[in-house]
């Protein structure tokens, strides 16, 4: 591993053992996908006998929780949560996200949404001053994908079929290049309404509460 990769890997993994101390007794928390989030975790584990258990965003993510013993629970059954703790691919000053990297963004968005307080954990390399070099994962119905893509494309941007992967939902993702997403809240509200659009990965009406770059608090 290089120098610069190993010091993200740093980064997330004090990042997701800073969210930690985010957990109180007898919480059930929220849990998010991905590198950063596995950090998380493994790090939430050393906690499992104080909270009830988890609400998951991911049947990788549950796996992991699962493989700890913390159980994984049903969000319809639990109603609202204190907590969420999830990754990011791209961060703005304003703490408004593009996500879904790893094409979990609409459990991920029902969760974010259910939760009074969402930490997002990210190494440096995610922050950035305007969202959209990182291009915008949308999850689509199989069937409105060309639609979806001629809608992108009059709106200015490239849609890049993700070929051969299957969100947990059975649908596909499109991750739209060439945007610079100067107002994120608009475009994520535009892009909700074009039939197909299952979520879009931006989160800017339900950005993340605190941002924690490996163990600093992003100011
Ligand atoms: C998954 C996500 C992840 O949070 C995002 O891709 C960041 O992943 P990582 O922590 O592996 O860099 O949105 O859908």
């Amino acid at each position: 591993m290089s120098n610069a990769a190993a010091d993200i890997a740093q980064q997330k993994r004090l990042a997701g053992e800073a969210a930690v101390r985010y957990v109180e007794d007898d919480a059930i928390v929220g849990v998010g996908t991905g590198s950063t989030v596995a950090y998380f975790i493994d790090a939430l584990a050393a906690h499992k006998h104080r909270i009830q258990g988890a609400v998951s965003s991911s049947e990788q993510s549950s796996a992991q929780l699962q493989r700890h013993g913390i159980p994984v629970l049903d969000l319809n059954a639990v109603g609202k949560l204190a907590l969420y703790v999830d990754g990011a691919d791209e961060c703005d000053p304003h703490r408004r996200l593009i996500k879904g990297g790893g094409a979990a963004l609409t459990r991920e968005k029902i969760v974010a949404e259910a939760s009074e307080k969402f930490v997002c954990i990210i190494d440096a390399s995610k922050r950035v001053d305007i969202l959209g070099k990182f291009p915008l994962p949308i999850e689509v119905v199989p069937m409105a994908r060309s639609l979806v893509g001629r809608e992108i494309a009059r709106r200015g941007g490239q849609p890049v079929w993700r070929d051969g992967v299957v969100t947990d939902n059975g649908n596909w993702i499109i991750d739209v290049h060439g945007w610079q997403i100067t107002d994120p809240l608009t475009l994520e509200r535009e892009l909700n309404q074009i039939p197909g659009v299952v979520s879009v990965g931006l989160f800017a009406r339900r950005p993340a509460d605190v941002v924690l770059i490996g163990d600093q608090l992003m100011s």
